[in-house]
This record gives structure tokens, sequence and C-alpha cells, in this order.
């Protein structure tokens, strides 16, 4: 889809508002309420059918679908459009017990039974053909209905089953070994099984990484995730070439969940299978808890390269999964939201429209909750309802690009945090979210890019633990450097190649030239241990015996306590007009500042915002409109940015249009 300012809408642009909407949890009457109620909050979108299945196939080929015609015709006769679900997320009782080998099991054999949901395995022949047949079925008979906008697959693909280690799944990733490694010579070399008398004589032998005596093959680790990843992609395309074979004309999304420590599924290389991306996102508690959400959002837009996008999932409130799950206070749920949209959201929904009474959510926030209208939390939907109104015109603007950005790298995630590496205690996204704090802190607008992205136009490219450089990426980091671009990388990067092996002749192999530095070993450090280093700053986790190699790197930071001490822990190596530097430490968000500043300074690239308000708030840019975000829990005076607004209040978000 080449238009992505929602579709039927041409000409009357808006951002999308609305939820998940599960009208067969209620009684018909309920309805008719529900209906009142959206329209008085502005919802212009709701999600239907996500859990479905069973009330729609309610025995093998024996379909109701009488009352989702009604919903569908009720929310269009009220001006509602409906992103319809393909409700094959959660298989019903009739089909796992017809078919208990459709189901998922785990690394030590045990079957994931029904109960909960979403219990599918990925690669089962047979649960594909049931549901490819719903898919069909529900395509046909809703093809013509004109509320349908948008078509919904599944639902967080991979949320609770991405990996699979059932006898399929062992089946189907022989046939993904097979095209990727051409002879079964080819997988014991790139899975180097020479080592502990893995050696395979026939792909007929090869296993998904099932619970093992001891560390499985960390190569065999690693191709398990990718083609795990690749089964929901491949189910993704599945469910997708029926749904454009019938309705060409209606997008198709899945909504992704980039967002906190989810990782399964290489978003990344999803992107250009669906229409428009959508993503869900829900807030952790902790002291980064704002920046995880800017973080996640920007990615999510940067994956839509930097195109609109749609929030198809937050909460109003509380959600129901975590360990204490805490209300959002006064101010949250708009600032929230509106931080999606100033990172190129053109929709923000929630799950779900009413609160349910019963089932594993009924404690989950909704946009209509138990208590009923007659509640601040309905207030506050009615209300960002018309402030998401008043700034309709935004519908179809890009994000603006950064002079900065922050590689985000899949692949290397799943690596650093194998098994048997010098640390266990490495995060990986932490990191690189500790380098995006450090950005708002310093009041400079980063962009969170995918590895794969164009670095042409940006001036400082941070690259936190990139771990896994296959040549063609340290090819590519060199000639952003050579091109006069500025690199900053960190511990643990560049260190093996696209098959989990080592570059050889000092570590960073893959960047040991660029960076003009070499490492004869790690220095890992134990929880609790620290390394001073001679700038004031402390460092944590990680660090390396630093040799400089070249005479042109020069030394920004050296270490003074340690079994490194005396020894370079931040270098910087001039290369034309570029430079590469490295951070061989965990520093954490308050330690980077400095240094971030440093290396920003050096390379030229300014805050947009006047001092006072660095890192008291966020800056995001589209096209001609600024939003600018507290991230205190104080008001702040903005008059200094010249807009109509001189006090942003504690968590809120001023929109200024040029
Ligand atoms: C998502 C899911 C929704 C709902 C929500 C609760 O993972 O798609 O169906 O469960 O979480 O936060």
């Amino acid at each position: 889809m080449s238009n992505p300012r929602w579709l039927r809408r041409a000409g009357d642009p808006r951002l999308e508002y609305g939820a998940d909407y599960n009208p067969e949890q209620w009684p018909r009457e309920v309805w008719d309420e529900d209906v009142r109620a959206m329209r008085d909050a502005g919802v212009t979108i709701v999600s239907l059918a996500i859990f479905s299945w069973a009330r729609l196939e309610t025995a093998e080929g024996e379909y109701d679908f009488g009352w989702l015609d009604d919903a569908i015709d009720l929310l269009h006769a009220n001006g509602i459009a409906v992103d319809l679900a393909t409700a094959t997320a959660s298989p019903p009782p009739w089909l796992t017990t017809k078919h208990p080998e459709i189901l998922p099991v785990d690394q030590k054999g045990n079957t994931i039974w029904p109960g909960g949901r979403q219990q599918w395995r990925p690669t089962s022949p047979i649960f594909r053909a049931y549901a490819l047949r719903l898919v069909r079925t529900l395509a046909e008979r809703y093809k013509d209905h004109p509320a349908v906008v948008a078509w919904h697959v599944s639902n967080e693909l991979g949320c609770h089953n991405v990996y699979d280690f059932s006898d399929d799944a062992a089946a189907a990733f022989r046939v993904w070994l097979r095209a990727r490694y051409a002879t079964i010579d080819d997988l014991n070399e790139a899975w180097g099984t020479a080592f502990w008398s893995q050696w395979y004589s026939s792909f007929s032998e090869v296993l998904p990484p099932r619970q093992a005596a001891t560390h499985p093959n960390p190569t065999q680790q690693l191709d398990f995730k990718r083609f795990s990843s690749d089964a929901l992609k491949d189910y993704l395309i599945a469910e997708r070439e029926i749904l454009r074979e019938i309705t060409p004309e209606i997008p198709v999304t899945t909504n992704f969940m980039v967002m906190g420590e989810t990782r399964g599924m290489d978003y990344a290389d999803w992107a250009a299978e669906v229409d428009f991306i959508a993503n869900d996102h829900y807030r952790l508690p902790g002291a980064q808890t704002l920046d995880e959400l800017s973080f996640s959002a920007n990615l999510t837009g940067n994956l839509a390269g930097g195109k609109p996008w749609f929030l198809m999932e937050h909460s109003t409130s509380a959600v129901n999964w975590q360990p204490i799950n805490l209300a959002k206070k006064p101010g949250e749920l708009e600032r929230d939201s509106l931080t999606h949209v100033a990172h190129g959201a053109d929709a923000v929904c929630f799950f779900q429209w009413r609160q349910s009474r019963a089932g594993a959510e009924k404690y989950h926030s909704a946009m209509y909750p138990h208590a009923g209208r007659d509640s601040q939390l309905f207030r506050d939907v009615v209300d960002l309802g018309s402030r998401l109104k008043s700034l309709a015109s935004l519908a179809g603007t890009p994000r603006t690009r950064s002079k900065a950005a922050i590689i985000f790298d899949w692949t290397s995630w799943w690596a650093v945090e194998q098994d048997s590496h010098p640390t266990e205690k490495l995060k990986y996204r932490q990191e690189a979210l500790d380098w995006y704090t450090a950005f708002l802190d310093l009041g400079v607008r980063a962009d969170v890019v995918p590895v794969g992205a164009e670095l042409d136009g940006y001036d400082v490219v941070v690259a936190p633990i990139l771990h896994v450089m296959p040549a063609p990426l340290s090819a590519k980091l060199t000639a952003y450097v050579e091109g006069g671009g500025h690199l900053v990388t960190t511990y643990f990067s560049g260190i093996v190649d696209e098959n989990d092996h080592i570059w050889l002749g000092g570590y960073p192999g893959a960047l040991r030239d660029l960076l003009g530095i070499r490492i004869e070993e790690f220095g890992p450090l134990l929880d609790g241990d620290t390394a001073e280093l001679d700038n004031g700053l402390t460092g944590t986790l990680w660090t390396d015996r630093i040799a400089l190699a070249g005479a042109d790197t020069t030394v920004l930071a050296s270490y003074k306590t340690g079994d490194q001490a005396g020894r370079p822990a931040i270098t910087r190596r001039e290369v034309g007009d570029g430079s590469a530097a490295y951070v061989s430490t965990r520093l954490g968000a308050d330690g980077l500042v400095p240094v971030l500043g440093d290396l920003l300074a050096r390379a030229g690239v300014t805050s947009e915002l006047p001092a006072e308000l660095r890192g008291r708030v966020e800056l995001a840019v589209r096209g001609e409109t600024r939003f600018i975000i507290n991230r205190t829990e104080e008001p702040v005076d903005i008059t200094a940015l010249g807009g109509d607004d001189r006090t942003l209040t504690a968590r809120g978000v001023a929109v200024l249009r040029a």
C-alpha cells in the first residue's frame, strides 16, 4: 500500500482511535451502549474477532457468523471502522481435542496444553490447514463489507509460541537448514561440529536444540532462533497471501511487539511483509519506563521506514500480567499515547474497549472500565479522543529523521545472551536503551534503526554491543566512517561472524583496524565489582584489556583501578573527517551522558533544545510539528520554545506547530 494515510480515509485525514473489541464476551444489549460510548469517546476503529475462532467455527466446518455480522453492521452504522482479525490466534478446544499434535512442545519435551491461548505449533501443517480455511472463509464473507478497512493477521505472532521443539518443528528446521546450507558439510562447517563430536552425516540427524546435557551448540541455537522467527513470518505470509488474493485492496497487518525484552521475532526482517506496521506496547515499571516507551516507538517508526504506523495496543491504565500492576498516574494515558504519535503513530488503540468481567484479563484496564462511564478513566479516554481529533491534520506526516542513530540488531541480541559466554549478565537491549537515555538526557534526538538501515545522512551512529558482524556489515561501518561519519561502538562488538565464529587475531576482529585497538582478553566483572576510570566514571559488567593498534588512536579515558588499571577504557580514532570510538565498559545511562556529550561535540552534533530544557523534555519531530514531552514529574516552563504553551504540565505533552 503506497499510502499509509489510513486507508479508506483519503481526503479526510484523522488519527485513528480505538481498541480491541470483544463483543462476544457480552450480552447483545451491552453492544448498543458500547457503540454509544465509542462515539462519545471519538472512537474511529476497533479490532474485532481476535480470539473468536471458537465462537465462529463452533465445530469442524460449522460456522456461526451471525453475531459477527451483527457487530460489524452495528459498528458500521455508527461510523466505526473495523480492523478485522483473522481469528486464528487461538485454536478452539474441538481442534486441539481432535488434533493434539498441533500443540507446541517445550525444550524439555513437555506438551503446552490448551487452557491459555496461542497453543499451536507455528510449523504444524494440520494447524495451518485449519487456520487458513478459516481465513479464507472469513475473507470471502466480509470482503465487500465497507466497514472492514484492514486485516489483522492472528495476534502478536509468537507471543507465547515462538519456540516450539516438536517433531513438526524438527522437520521444518531441517527444511530451513537445507535452504541455508547447501550440503551437510556446509552445516558442519557453520556449526563447528568438529567440537564435542557433533559432526553430522546427514540432515536427518539434526534436531532443534532440545534440552541437552550441557550447553547446546551455539550456532545451532542461533540458527534455531532465526528459523523460529522465519517460521512465524512464513505463517504470516501464508495468511496474507489468501487475504491479498481475495481482497487486494484491503491492507494487511499484524501487531508486532516491539517492547521490553520481547525478542523472538526479528521485526526488521518482517517489516516488508505487511502493508503497514502495527505495534503493541506496554510500559514496564522502572526508572527508564518512559524512555523505553520512546525507544520502542522510535524503533517501530524506523521499522516503518519513517512512514506512519499503527499503535494497535497499549493500556489505558494497569495491565494484569506483571507481578504488581500499577494504575497509570494522571496525565500518563495521554502522554504515553502522544509519545507514540510523536514517533509516527497515526493510530492510538488499546487492549481493550470494555474491561472483561471474566477471564484472565479481567483486572486489565480498558477504555470502558468496570466502573463504567462515571469514572476518571472514561473521562480521560474521552479527553484523549478530543485531543487526537485536534491533531487530525498530522495524519500521514512522516517522522523527521535525526542527525544521530542507534543501531539495533536482533541477531546480536540473540547471540550475546546465549550461554557459555564471558558473562551471562550482559543485557543487549538495556545497553542500547542506556545510550538512548543518554541522548534524551543531552536533549539530542536519535533514531533507533535496524541494522540494515541506510546510515548516510547520520552524523553520529552508535552501535551498542553489535556483536554479530558479517563481513559486509564491517565493510558498511568502515565505509560510513571513511565517508566522514562518526561511529561509536562498545564492548563485545564485532566479535563473531554470522555463524558465531570468532574473528581471529585479537578482538574485535571485525572492527580492529577501524577502531585502531586490539584486545587480547576480555575482563568481565563480577556482580558488585567496579572499575574506576580516570574521568571520574565507574564501569561495571565488563572491561577489556585494550592495546592501541596504530598511532592515530587517541585514549579518551583510561582505567584507574582493577585489572586493567593504566590501560585505555575509551578510545577514538580519527579517520579523515570521520571517527571510530570504542567504549569498553558498561557505564549505565548516567555515565554515558558525559561520554556521549563529548563524542557528539567532537562530531559537531548539537541539541535542538534550549539548554534549560535539555534532559527535562523529549523533543520529537514530524514535519512542521514538534512534540515536547515532559520527562519529569513536575511542570516545565517551555516559554523558550516560542509556542502558545508556556507551561508543560507534569507528564504533559505540548504539540507545537510551525
Ligand atoms: C497483548 C495481547 C492482548 C492482551 C494484552 C494485555 O499481549 O495481544 O490480547 O492480552 O496483551 O496486555
